[in-house]
């Protein structure tokens, strides 16, 4: 059947009714937990240009690599468990790669483990949402796409949040906040889920009878790595709050009344006291 007409995305809302586009595939519809491809193919048309390099430290089937060639980018895609003859066998938390290389770096890591991979103890989709190693380990995904990212330049990240009977993961949130403490946040997209799943009837009744929410949709999370002089400016911003808090009117801790807030400058409030939107 042929796919539906490629156009790029315009809100922060993303549908598309095909994992692939065209009439050839893109990665392989037989790996299991492969990404849709038409999301690498609108991250690129934006944030990247002919001959840039892409980086996907978690590349499985190689989706980004055979977008990446269509779009005329140079692509280099890691995994540990590589599925398509592109793609090199690393752990995304060592990779074989000079500092300050990639244009933009695309992943999408295991969702916890939700799926089986390779079953090797480097997996990250070894270790559950819910125990606390899962997040170290991106942690160190995260500082080595630091080390591999241009200044200046973009990364985006798709991932899905966890329910279990257990416990609500919100891997969304956790990882937007775990990133912002490295990138400058861009945006933040839903990605409405194409999962064969959510049509069986019931997959509904069960959600209903039980009390939970089928996940309908993925986080598209957009950062950019700072340039030289951003991250000047966020240097003298962070210091100008650490003075603001640390001055003797605004020491004492938060006043939640109505009483002193206005009358400093703290915060997002301008130095003449107004607080601009
Ligand atoms: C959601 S899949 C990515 C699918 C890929 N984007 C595609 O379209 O085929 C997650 C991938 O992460 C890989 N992976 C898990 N832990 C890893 C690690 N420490 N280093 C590199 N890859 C890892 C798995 O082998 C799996 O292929």
């Amino acid at each position: 059947m042929p796919s539906p007409k490629l156009n790029p995305q315009t809100t922060t809302l993303w549908e598309y009714a095909s994992q692939h586009y065209g009439n050839t595939e893109q990665g392989s519809s037989t790996y299991r937990g492969a990404t849709p491809s038409y999301i690498i193919w609108n991250l690129l048309e934006r944030y990247t240009k002919k001959k840039d390099l892409v980086v996907d430290p978690f590349c499985g089937s190689g989706t980004t690599i055979d977008v990446a060639r269509d779009l005329e980018r140079r692509a280099l895609g890691y995994d540990l468990q590589p599925h398509h003859p592109g793609v090199f066998k690393a752990d995304a938390r060592n990779l074989p790669l000079e500092d300050g290389k990639a244009d933009f770096i695309f992943m999408d890591p295991p969702y916890g483990d939700n799926l089986k991979y390779s079953g090797q103890r480097a997996c990250i989709g070894e270790l559950a949402a819910t125990d606390p190693a899962y997040f170290v380990a991106l942690e160190e995904v995260f500082k080595e796409i630091d080390r591999v990212l241009k200044p200046g330049r973009y990364l985006a990240i798709y991932v899905c949040d966890v329910w279990k009977r257990s416990a609500f993961v919100p891997i969304g949130s956790i990882v937007s906040s775990m990133l912002a403490q490295r990138f400058l946040p861009v945006d933040h997209i839903a990605v409405v889920r194409g999962n064969k799943d959510l049509g069986k009837g019931n997959y509904h009744k069960a959600a209903e009878e039980e009390n939970f929410f089928l996940r309908g949709f993925n986080h598209l999370l957009i950062f950019k790595k700072p340039a030289a002089e951003e991250l000047r400016r966020v240097k003298v911003q962070e210091k100008v709050e650490r003075r603001n808090e640390s001055a003797p009117e605004n020491r004492g801790g938060r006043d939640y009344g109505t009483g002193s807030r206005d009358k400093g400058n703290r915060g997002t409030g301008n130095h003449d006291g107004s607080r601009r939107r």
